[in-house]
């Protein structure tokens, strides 16, 4: 079905995420982690040099609804990036499906290009475990242990390791602050 752009730039605002999350019975720990991504996501949107522009609205409303399917994938064992992403673009928020789509793997990542939203959002994902700010290699420690099951996938989580650590140095050149201090902001 083809979207109107107006219907297609939709993106929803705080209260409406947390209706959403609501909504598909995300779980608390899964809520918590979102809302400490969205913190994380805009400390580092708050430090960007000035020349750059972002969407923090898009920011925050990725960051909340990354994980809406994760609840239900935990029994479906459906790919919950994808359905996110898919359940976002039926509710007509396709610029946060496409975000939300991507919080796993990015698809086509540019280190020298622009910094996007999705980039953002990522990495605040991966620098948050459950709801404790984290460092990329503790955090992909915590995901060796908890999916690490077979050698398939202890390689794809090095892959993922590669393409974090390539996000957070192209987000590092894009700030005015350490990373470090950016996330010493958050309360
Ligand atoms: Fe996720």
């Amino acid at each position: 079905m083809a979207m109107s752009p107006e219907s297609a730039d939709k993106i929803p605002d705080r209260d409406e995420c947390e209706e959403l999350m609501a909504r598909y019975a995300m779980l608390p720990h899964i809520a918590e982690h979102s809302r400490q991504v969205m913190r994380v996501a805009l400390a580092v949107a708050d430090h960007l040099k000035p020349e750059v522009s972002i969407n923090r609205k898009l920011v925050t409303a990725a960051a909340l609804l990354h994980d809406i399917t994760k609840t239900r994938s935990l029994k479906t064992r459906e790919k919950h990036a994808a359905s996110g992403g898919a359940l976002l673009r039926e509710l007509g928020f396709s610029r946060v499906a496409e975000i939300v789509e991507q919080h796993v793997i990015i698809r086509d990542l540019n280190p020298d290009g622009g910094i996007e939203e999705k980039e953002i959002v990522y990495y605040a994902d991966k620098r948050v475990m459950h709801d404790t700010i984290v460092s990329v290699e503790d955090r992909v420690r915590d995901l060796m242990i908890r999916y690490g099951t077979t050698e398939a996938i202890r390689e794809q989580i090095s892959r993922n390791r590669k393409q974090m650590l390539v996000v957070e140095k192209k987000i590092a050149g894009f700030m005015k602050t350490t990373m470090h201090h950016a996330l010493q902001t958050i309360i």
